[in-house]
């Protein structure tokens, strides 16, 4: 498996695509509450991103997938499409994962938001989870193993009650939307491969307050629990750097 090491000039194109991608979070905040559907947040990212930002949405047609962003709902887990249908309700989570395309380079990153009074349990979750990722960032430098971010987030969640997806992980990222390696969101200390400098990838640990089994609905997409219960996941593009870690999509609100 070849992963590609990004120059510094790559990686300069990479700092845009990510903060475009973190900026369209950052724009859509105030319009994520009860009554919206998922399909107007969707048309206001897409006209956003088309309009202002002169990005591609690189999730609209990708593989068929039909909107410009991903907004999956409660029990839903990840890729869910944005709908008509889909009016946003007090207390519901969401997560909207949200993938650019700027001079050829993608950036990928999604975040929970909850809707007026969230119950403690599901705030508990969507927190855990912005944790679990967070911490898994903290460790990454060149030396770095896949499997010790897999246990970094794993250890986390299952100590805190929470089961890890196992049928969907991060990866890498350039000029392609998913490429080697996989991130694993579970795994053992010192396996794995090695990360080195230029290297760049997404985390995007998805927990669940229950059991981690998944199951893809009908519409060939959208991957829900399949117990019904809650899930909340939390995605940044990340480049190792030659003493560490730069978060390309991280949003004014984080400390990294
Ligand atoms: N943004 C997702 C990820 O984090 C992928 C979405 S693919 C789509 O990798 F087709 F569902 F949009
Ligand atoms: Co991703
Ligand atoms: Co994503």
């Amino acid at each position: 498996m070849a992963v590609d090491l990004k120059t510094a000039d790559e990686l300069k194109k990479m700092r845009v695509a990510g903060r475009l991608a973190a900026e369209v979070l950052e724009m859509i905040e105030p319009y994520v509450v009860a009554g919206i559907t998922t399909e107007e947040l969707n048309q206001i990212c897409h006209d956003y991103m088309v309009d202002i930002q002169k990005v591609i949405p690189a999730p609209l047609n990708y593989h068929g997938f039909p909107k410009s962003i991903c907004t999956s709902v409660n029990q839903v887990i990840c890729h869910g499409i944005p709908s008509e249908k889909k009016v946003l309700k007090n207390g519901d989570i969401v997560n909207l994962d949200i993938t650019v395309i700027k001079d050829g380079y993608f950036g990928d990153t999604s975040k929970m938001f909850g809707i007026g009074d969230v119950p403690y349990h599901a705030q508990r979750l969507m927190e855990t989870t912005r944790i679990a990722l967070s911490k898994a960032i903290e460790i990454i430098k060149p030396g770095t193993r896949l499997g010790d971010i897999g246990h970094v987030i794993q250890q986390y969640a299952e100590s805190n009650h929470y089961s890890v997806v196992r049928e969907y992980c991060g990866h890498g990222i350039g000029t392609e939307f998913h490429t080697d390696p996989q991130i694993l969101h579970f795994g053992r200390p010192d396996t794995g491969m090695v990360l080195k400098e230029g290297m760049t990838f997404t985390i995007e640990p998805m927990l669940n307050a229950g059991k981690p089994h998944t199951k893809l609905k009908k519409d060939g997409w959208t991957v829900e629990t399949r117990d019904g219960r809650l899930s909340a996941q939390w995605e940044h593009t990340l480049a190792v750097t030659a003493d560490g870690v730069e978060v390309l999509t991280a949003r004014n609100e984080e400390n990294f």
